[in-house]
């Protein structure tokens, strides 16, 4: 294994290890300032982070407001409470080593609020910003304002090319370097465009080598690290990127490996499932409510919405030649085709009963209990994304004409709630898909839970 040589990150020489920012408590500040203690980068998320009563207990979120855009201004000021409470701890933690970085969804409600004010608050104590889901135009103008170094995450040559050109030429100086996340391979949202194919993963070389190509292209030197994410497990399998002239300064981001370390904030329970994993567990799907791609284990709660995609039939108002069956749900009266007629009537029989229509002119079936959750989950929507398939909220316009999509869900109940307690089979798991190796490394041999520090240790022999 070849030696990794510390690199110049947020203002500081660190090791090239980074763990990566995983929304809602899936790293925080402890998780962080145990990867800074090492040397390396922690970055703890943004997203709805936790803040503590004076006795230290964590203060779980409440809604006063009566309407959504009264949540969403609540949400934002407890966001920025718990990201300065994260940053504080991950300071500490860090014992004054390594770099600390906060990670932001550009797409979640209020973005550019929040950082303004975690990075306001905790001046001195973040210093860098990762921030991917969409194009973040702003954010080299907000860490600039701070004097904080950002890491645009992209998954193309072509999403740098654009942000550099529309916004980040200006701000050069606190450019710290690009996040290249693999899109077919990591946990989490996934950055895949209408250019790839989602079943056919491309070789991360030379994709990382067009986006070193790019960043030449711009003026940017090759000590300007990018940082892999996606797919990194063991770095004896990356050696060939490790002081490679060709690609410059290179740096790996972990995301699902530190979920299992001791300082990780998942529960106990999650960790377990996650040593106990096999390839397949965890499946590339479109059902976030952000309209990304996303990588999660297949679970009952994502089953439920296989089963209603899966199921669902095209529908028109008007009758025509491929739409030609009249199906009637009581009052209201839908045209689907005759080849779906038995489709539909067995999903009645079976319970689901309760016909809804997508923004894609197709009719879902739902049962009782399902139809309630969407209901109550729209109900106590905090707009916590900037435009919501699931309930059809935007930041920008409010509550949108567009029809709100039930194959979808509330992202933030189901985080929130796995990251307060809630159970497994009832939630979104987040998860990178070589989760699998959990299961045949020596490191987690019966059981066994690492802390940062032997991870890190691992990660550094090439394990
Ligand atoms: C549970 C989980 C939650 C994640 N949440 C976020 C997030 O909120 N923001 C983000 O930019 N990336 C997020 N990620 C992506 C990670 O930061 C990291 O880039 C990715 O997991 C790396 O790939 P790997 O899973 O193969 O290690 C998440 C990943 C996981 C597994
Ligand atoms: S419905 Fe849920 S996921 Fe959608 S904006 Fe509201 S809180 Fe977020």
């Amino acid at each position: 294994m070849k030696v990794l040589n510390p690199i110049m990150m947020s203002g500081k020489k660190v090791l090239p290890l980074v763990e990566g920012g995983k929304g809602i408590n899936g790293s925080d500040g402890k998780s962080a300032g145990a990867w800074a203690r090492e040397g390396g980068i922690g970055t703890f998320s943004g997203i709805s982070p936790d803040f503590y009563d004076e006795n230290g207990n964590v203060v779980k979120e409440t809604y006063e407001g009566k309407s959504r855009l009264e949540k969403h201004k609540e949400m934002i000021a407890q966001a920025i409470r718990g990201g300065i409470a994260q940053a504080k701890i991950a300071h500490q933690e860090s014992q004054g080593n390594g770099r600390i970085h906060i990670n932001m969804l550009w797409e979640s409600g209020g973005a550019e609020e929040i950082l303004h004010g975690v990075l306001d608050g905790a001046k001195k104590l973040v210093h860098g910003v990762t921030c991917g889901a969409g194009l973040p135009y702003k954010l080299g103008e907000i860490a600039s304002k701070y004097e904080v170094y950002y890491y645009p995450i992209v998954s193309s040559a072509r999403a740098f090319q654009i942000l550099w050109k529309r916004a980040y030429s200006n701000f050069v100086d606190f450019f710290g370097g690009i996040v290249y996340e693999d899109p077919w391979l990591a946990g989490g949202h996934n950055g895949l465009t209408n250019a790839e194919d989602p079943k056919r993963p491309e070789d991360p070389y030379e994709r990382i080598l067009k986006v070193r190509k790019a960043m030449e292209k711009a003026g940017l030197s090759k000590d300007v690290p990018i940082i892999i994410a996606g797919g990194v497990w063991a770095l004896k399998d990356w050696q060939d990127y490790i002081d490679n002239e060709e690609l410059g300064n290179v740096a790996f981001q972990f995301g699902t490996r530190p979920m299992v370390t001791k300082e990780s904030p998942v529960s106990e329970a999650f960790k377990k499932l996650l040593l106990t994993l096999k390839k397949g567990d965890v499946i590339l799907q479109k059902f976030s409510p952000t309209g990304f791609f996303s990588s999660a284990i297949k679970n009952s709660f994502l089953e439920k919405l296989i089963r209603r995609t899966e199921e669902q039939v095209p529908f028109a108002k008007e009758k025509s030649d491929e739409l030609d069956y009249e199906f009637k749900d009581g009052s209201k009266s839908y045209f689907i085709k005759s080849s779906d007629y038995q489709k539909a009537e067995s999903q009645i029989r079976n319970g689901y009963n309760i016909i809804q229509t997508t923004p894609d002119n197709t009719l879902v079936f739902l049962n009782q209990q399902e139809a309630d959750g969407i209901k109550e989950d729209r109900k106590n929507c905090v707009g916590c994304i900037s435009a919501c398939s699931f309930s059809s909220w935007t930041q920008y316009e409010g509550l949108t004409m567009k029809s709100p999509d039930p194959r979808s869900f509330c992202i933030h109940k189901t985080l929130y709630d796995l990251g307060h307690g809630g159970r497994l089979e009832d939630n979104l798991l987040f998860a990178g898909h070589q989760v699998y190796n959990f299961a045949d490394d020596p490191l987690y041999k019966n059981g066994h839970i690492p802390t940062v520090k032997e991870l890190v240790a691992k990660i550094k022999l090439g394990l």
